[in-house]
């Protein structure tokens, strides 16, 4: 069995070579945390958007989108409590001069910690055999109960820490585990210090601290910044949700696992107004609608997992998230929190603005609530690539390695093959790309053996290719492929379209 770290690995060589995501300026050696999407990957990344997108708005008649600036003027920040709050502890090696966050360091020794008691319950296992009860064995072997002990006193110290912003806690718990620099083994760190992560730059033309501008971290405030200029224009009446998509900002120290932890990444976040009282009602509702999204494509309904939060943010009353078992294990892919009147109340307060819902079953003014949806793209983009990614024995002892993407995402739908490059083959397989290309994305190959074709649009994805063969000329059909079972059949040209609609169709992902 491959580990996850090979599975990694392999999705992202895969993404490279097939045009799915390139290292951000990779003729310069890259830059670290930035990536580009390539042809099939901003194929792939504006289908899940669409799916979002649909989703949310047309399927939710009181959803509407819109498309907030990046900039926002810099009170929002204040009022949101990122200026003040939005930190990571960080530490540095004054050796290697490496930069990393305290906590993380903290949480990769518990990490060891545990697999040494892994490792531990593994020889067990083995010596044991069928008899071998692991509940038992954990509450009475002696090395696995003094490293849980640690593994214990560790997180109680860093919590404690953390909760209370104790830098000089956290310096000295790392100091008493003696972690070392894991790339260098030197153990000359610095102080903590608490780390902000917005970045910051300059507005034109105003220089110093009040030019002092901010690249949104995230997209929500855009939405409540403008909750009262969509509700008045609009007519919209409670409950009633705004949509956006865009592009979000961090500079985390340590941005790592390829695109899960960007320093540029995108968001698609969601913020449903509600009348206070009712949140929790629609925080179940949102829970419930948005795993269903999910598991409508299909990826393994073993694959996520709701995990809810159990420290709670100041303004929130409720959170989760939907973890997804990507190639490093189960992690955060959604957010789902209720976040009360905190961010509308705070932006009434330094703005001097109302920003209030009349209602006219009560004839009272209000402060709504709000559930907020909040996924990150690049990460359900990784989901879906790493979910769909598998190499394959096939029957004749070679080897594929196939995308299975739903095809209502997948980058290309089609591929048009024609046999051979002449006899009036690929001007038959040129006519059925022009009647079919303003409907799908598809391609044209006339290049290899067929079989080598197939390969080819197997690792990209495309969940259909057809074959023009002499047969065509003759009859006007075509053999139509299908990716994941490899079957083929023969199909008239004419029915082309509403095949491939009906099975590339993104209603009926959203249907169910
Ligand atoms: N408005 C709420 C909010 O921003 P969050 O949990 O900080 O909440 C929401 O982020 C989602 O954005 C996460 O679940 C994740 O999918 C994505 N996300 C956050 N930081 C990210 C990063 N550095 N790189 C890629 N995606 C990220």
């Amino acid at each position: 069995m491959q580990n996850s770290d090979d599975k990694l690995k392999k999705v992202i060589a895969h993404s490279k070579e097939y045009g799915f995501v390139f290292p951000s300026s990779e003729i310069y050696d890259g830059l670290s945390a930035a990536y580009d999407y390539g042809q099939y990957g901003a194929e792939l990344k504006n289908n899940i958007k669409n799916y979002w997108w649909t989703a949310m708005t047309r399927m939710h008649q009181n959803i509407v989108g819109i498309d907030a600036s990046i900039f926002m003027h810099p009170t929002t920040w204040k009022a949101s409590g990122h200026v003040d709050a939005f930190n990571d502890p960080l530490i540095d090696n004054k050796d290697s001069k490496k930069r990393y966050r305290a906590d993380v360091l903290l949480e990769d020794y518990i990490k060891k910690i545990e697999q040494k008691i892994d490792k531990e319950i593994e020889k067990a296992k083995n010596k044991f055999g069928e008899s071998f009860n692991e509940e038992q064995f954990r509450a009475t072997n002696p090395n696995v109960l003094r490293n849980q002990e640690k593994i214990n006193a560790v997180e109680g110290k860093m919590k404690a820490a953390l909760e209370s912003s104790d830098l000089e806690g956290l310096k000295t718990l790392i100091e008493e585990c003696e972690i070392a620099d894991p790339e260098t083994g030197s153990r000359n760190w610095t102080e903590v210090r608490q780390f902000n992560l917005m970045f910051k730059t300059e507005l034109g033309a105003v220089s110093g601290d009040a030019g002092i501008i901010y690249l949104r971290p995230e997209t929500a405030q855009g939405i409540f910044v403008n909750f009262l200029n969509v509700q008045k224009s609009g007519r919209m009446k409670l409950p009633f949700g705004i949509a956006q998509i865009g592009k979000a900002f961090r500079n985390e120290i340590i941005a790592r696992q390829f695109i899960f932890r960007m320093r540029e990444f995108e968001q698609m976040e969601m913020q449903f107004f509600v009348k206070p009282g009712t949140e929790m009602e629609w925080y179940n509702y949102w829970k419930d609608t948005r795993i269903k999204w999910h598991k409508a494509l299909g990826m393994g309904e073993e694959n996520y997992k709701f995990h809810d939060h159990l420290k709670l943010a100041h303004y929130a009353n409720a959170a989760c998230d939907i973890e997804f078992n990507f190639p490093m294990g189960f992690k955060e892919l959604e957010g789902i929190h209720s976040r009360t009147d905190f961010d509308l109340g705070a932006h009434e307060k330094h703005s001097g603005k109302k920003l209030r819902y009349f209602d006219p079953e009560t004839n009272e003014s209000y402060v709504p609530y709000v559930i907020e949806t909040s996924i990150g793209l690049d990460r359900m983009f990784l989901a879906t690539l790493s979910a769909a990614y598998e190499e394959e024995k096939l029957e004749d002892g070679s080897e594929r390695v196939v995308l299975r993407i739903h095809p209502a995402l997948a980058p290309v739908k089609l591929a048009v093959l024609p046999l051979v490059k002449k006899d009036g083959l690929p001007e038959k397989a040129q006519e059925i790309v022009d009647s079919l290309k303003l409907d799908f994305n598809l391609q044209y190959d006339d290049k290899d053996a067929v079989g080598r074709r197939y390969r080819r649009q197997d690792a990209i994805g495309t969940p259909y290719c057809i074959t023009i063969d002499y047969d065509t000329i003759q009859d006007n059909t075509v053999t139509i492929r299908d990716r994941d079972t490899m079957q083929q059949e023969r199909v008239s040209i004419d029915k082309l379209h509403s095949i491939l609609s009906e099975k590339v169709s993104m209603t009926k992902l959203l249907r169910g």
